[in-house]
């Protein structure tokens, strides 16, 4: 049985270990709630996983979220760089796809015309 001491410890490694994970992958996520669905959420998915995996790129996470109260503003994606502020865009079709990956997940350069928010983090 570990004593309270090593329980701490082990909390503390498991925690930094995320902090490091969390600061060293760009995060792309898509609104897939019900009105995201129907502006054609898993469309811009497809979308997105279709144009890591051509440009080979790494180190980035992709995942879904719910409903944020947004319905006029589906599809919503946010981009979330390392150590930057949480960029979402909206109206996003499959085709806005290709210049949010490279204007944005690679270079770091928000793309004005599809923006509607940003979380500091
Ligand atoms: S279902 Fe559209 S904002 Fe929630």
């Amino acid at each position: 049985m570990k004593t309270l001491e090593d329980l701490k410890k082990l909390r503390e490694q498991l925690q930094s270990d995320r902090k490091v994970r969390k600061m060293s992958s760009t995060q792309v996520i898509v609104g897939m709630g019900t009105c995201g669905i129907a502006a054609g959420a898993r469309e811009v998915m497809i979308a997105i996983l279709d144009e890591i995996a051509q440009k080979k790129l790494e180190d980035i996470s992709v995942c879904q979220t719910d409903c944020i109260g947004m319905c006029q503003q589906e599809v919503l994606v946010d981009v979330v760089r390392p150590n930057e502020p949480r960029i979402t865009y909206g109206r996003v079709k499959p085709t806005d796809v290709p210049k949010i990956i490279a204007e944005h997940v690679v270079n770091g350069r928000i793309v004005e015309e599809l923006f509607v928010g940003k979380i500091e983090q």
